[in-house]
């Protein structure tokens, strides 16, 4: 079948709109209708060659549907079926995903190559082979994609504010929740409110912590912040250090979570000073592969007994986290609705990114036309 697609050739190069033809599902494989996509910052590093892929790719991995289709021997959704997308996909039983670590499923090597299990390409078009962004390539109007990257959701869930749950909330949320581990009483400081950041506010918001402390040069970002369950909000890295050292009494924040669309060692060494004695610094935001975003002095880090972590897909589970976290939302207790700013059309996917870009939107969703 034939399918319109946001792709990327060559990094440094806007995304173009082709029509590629797409291969039915084969084993283990499902064809999806993709109705929302959102607007993520990780298709741009990729769009930009910050973080290299291989190309040509068909972008966005933050994405919900309806299952068209299925492949001889899938047993996780059927046709019909209304599907959140997981932009890593969790097979259940390598070492990982055996221990809770579904995350970091080894099935995920495969994210920035785009294949799928036995180097698999279902797009096909002028450029050749094309991958699609972590398996899945939610810039498309229909993909194939393997079951192992759809979990079903409940049909009376709206789609078009579930498809945040594939990538940005459970980020954000989980980097707070799960890597920081906050608890009841903890202060806590965000650098970088967008569709990762806010997330990690309303987790740790929700988790208990009495000081949610949100950083980001944007007025509209720290507004925003404040309206689902920051208690201060600050334009720079200084202000909010010194307000933090306030209202902790000297002790420093308990943990930083670090969700800026470009990581710097400028950043982390400011999540760095804001956290204290027993603090965890979460590094969620990217930046090149091979960029030392982390200078930090090793020795106040042992005698203050500080943490610095990485967080992918905030660690979550997406089996469990993505139906808990949409429980959440039905319950008033995650706001969705909120943090979409704007909607685009396919068409409109590189104006979706000048706006990311000019800070304009905490979450842009594509809605696709059929
Ligand atoms: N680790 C993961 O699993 C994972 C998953 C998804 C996205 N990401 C990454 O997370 C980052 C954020 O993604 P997003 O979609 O929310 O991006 P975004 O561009 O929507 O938001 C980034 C925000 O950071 C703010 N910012 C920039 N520099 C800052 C600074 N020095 N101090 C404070 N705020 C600053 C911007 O104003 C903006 O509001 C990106 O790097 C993205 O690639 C990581
Ligand atoms: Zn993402
Ligand atoms: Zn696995």
């Amino acid at each position: 079948m034939k399918t319109k697609a946001a792709v990327v050739h060559e990094p440094g190069k806007r995304i173009e709109i082709e029509e590629l033809d797409l291969d039915g599902p084969q084993a283990g494989e499902v064809l999806i209708r993709y109705l929302y996509a959102g607007l993520c910052h990780s298709d741009l590093h990729v769009v930009t060659g910050d973080l290299e892929a291989r190309m040509p790719m068909v972008m966005g991995h933050e994405g919900a549907g309806i299952v068209e289709e299925i492949g001889p021997g899938v047993t996780r959704v059927a046709p019909g079926d209304h599907v959140v997308c997981s932009f890593i996909p969790n097979c259940g039983t390598c070492r990982y995903c055996a221990t809770g670590r579904q995350s970091i499923c080894d099935m995920g090597a495969a994210i920035l190559v785009g294949y799928l299990p036995g180097e698999r390409f279902p797009f096909t078009g002028p450029g050749g082979q094309y991958g699609g962004m972590c398996m899945l390539g939610t810039f498309s109007q229909y993909g194939v994609i393997h079951q192992n990257s759809a979990v079903k959701v409940d049909d009376d869930l709206p789609l078009d504010k579930a498809v945040l749950v594939g990538c940005g909330v459970p980020t954000g949320w989980g980097s707070a929740v799960y890597t920081a581990g906050v608890a009841p009483g903890d202060t806590v400081a965000v650098f970088g409110i967008g569709g990762i950041g806010i997330n990690a506010v309303q987790g740790a918001r929700y988790a208990g912590a009495k000081n949610v402390v949100a950083i980001d040069p944007l007025e509209n970002k720290r507004e925003k912040a404040m309206e689902l369950g920051a208690t201060h909000a600050f334009a720079t890295a200084d202000e909010a250090l010194a307000a933090i050292t306030e209202m902790t009494r000297g002790q420093g924040a308990d943990s930083a979570i670090l969700t800026v669309g470009l990581m710097t060692a400028e950043v982390v060494g400011a999540g760095f000073n804001a956290v204290g004695k027993d603090g965890v610094v979460v590094l969620t935001g990217l930046n090149k592969l091979l960029e030392p975003t982390i200078q930090l002095p090793g020795t106040i880090l042992t005698v203050f007994r500080k943490t610095v972590k990485g967080s992918l897909f905030g660690d979550c589970n997406p089996t469990y986290d993505i139906p808990k976290l949409l429980g959440l939302y039905q319950a008033g207790d995650l706001k969705l609705d909120e943090i979409i700013t704007r909607t685009y059309t396919l068409d409109q996917v590189n104006e979706g990114y000048d706006d990311l870009l000019a800070g304009k939107n905490v979450r842009g969703v594509v809605v696709h036309e059929h």
